[in-house]
């Protein structure tokens, strides 16, 4: 799973998936992502170079929980190497540590154990501490349109369809998707935004509508998909969605319906 986030964030480098809706307790890994965002190939692909943004909120929102946990264990931490060392121990993920070597670098260890702790498990907000995502406050997101399709079919694949305009740019933050389903399970996704600059904008997801075969059950109820009305809502935000920290707002919000049929 940690992998794969990081190919996925290797490959897309502005869109990383693994963000959720803030609400001050450790970031809610998800068991099973149903959403998915359909990448379009944009002038904001072809820049070159890896934008470290990305890479840190989604670094971040797999490890600031446990960096906090060995920050707070261990008390007085020596250096970014040996704090960064035991983030790979204890995760068990050697590319966990060598994103934790660069970030800490950036400010050095002491600053690092700071920010860490002043982010308060934001991952956004942390990175923009770090300097390493902009920060931009003066932002705005109107959404104009809001779909799905189809409307109404089987199981299977419903594609759901964004289009917002900025008329001053947006902040780093991100996009979160949630579908109140008929068994009242949660099904959530969230997408990193980039800071972008005003203009109008359009953005497709896939939501996946069939059980999925991978979903441990021993680990909890697996979503069923059962036939019935669904309501999916989107947020379209400045830093996480739903934080109380600075460089934060939910700029608009929209949901749409569709129905699964038998
Ligand atoms: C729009 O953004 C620019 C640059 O970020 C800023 O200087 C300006 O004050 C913003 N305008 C509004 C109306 O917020
Ligand atoms: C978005 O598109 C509308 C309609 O084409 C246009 O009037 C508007 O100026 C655009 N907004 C921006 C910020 O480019
Ligand atoms: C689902 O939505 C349709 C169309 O809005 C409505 O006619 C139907 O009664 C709804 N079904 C349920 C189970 O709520």
């Amino acid at each position: 799973m940690k992998a794969t986030a990081f190919v996925i964030c290797g490959l897309l480098l502005s869109e990383a998936l693994a963000v959720s809706l803030y609400n001050g307790t450790p970031v809610n890994k998800e068991r099973v992502s149903y959403f998915r965002q359909v990448t379009r190939v944009s002038s904001q692909a072809t820049k070159v170079g890896v934008d470290l943004c990305p890479t840190c909120i989604d670094f971040t929102g797999q490890a600031i929980d446990t960096l906090l946990n060995i920050i707070l264990q261990s008390g007085v931490v020596g250096t970014c190497g040996a704090l960064c060392n035991a983030l790979a121990q204890k995760t068990g993920s050697q590319a966990l540590g060598a994103v934790c070597n660069i970030l800490c670098d950036v400010v050095g260890v002491e600053e690092f154990v700071k920010l860490v702790q002043e982010a308060d498990l934001d991952p956004i907000y942390l990175c923009e501490l770090l300097k390493v995502c902009p920060i931009k406050d003066d932002g705005d997101a109107h959404i104009t349109s809001f779909s799905v399709d189809p409307k109404s079919g089987p199981q299977g694949a419903f594609t759901l369809d964004l289009e917002f305009e900025s008329k001053n740019g947006t902040g780093t933050g991100e996009l979160i998707l949630e579908c109140e389903t008929v068994d009242h399970l949660p099904v959530q996704g969230g997408f990193i935004a980039e800071m972008q600059p005003a203009g109008n904008y359009s953005k497709q997801f896939n939501l996946k509508a069939e059980p999925d075969p991978d979903c441990d059950p021993t680990q909890g109820p697996c979503e069923q998909w059962l036939p019935g009305n669904y309501t999916v809502k989107i947020f379209v935000c400045n830093g996480e969605c739903g934080s109380k920290h600075p460089h934060s707002q939910v700029y608009d919000s929209a949901q749409t319906t569709f129905t699964i049929t038998e």
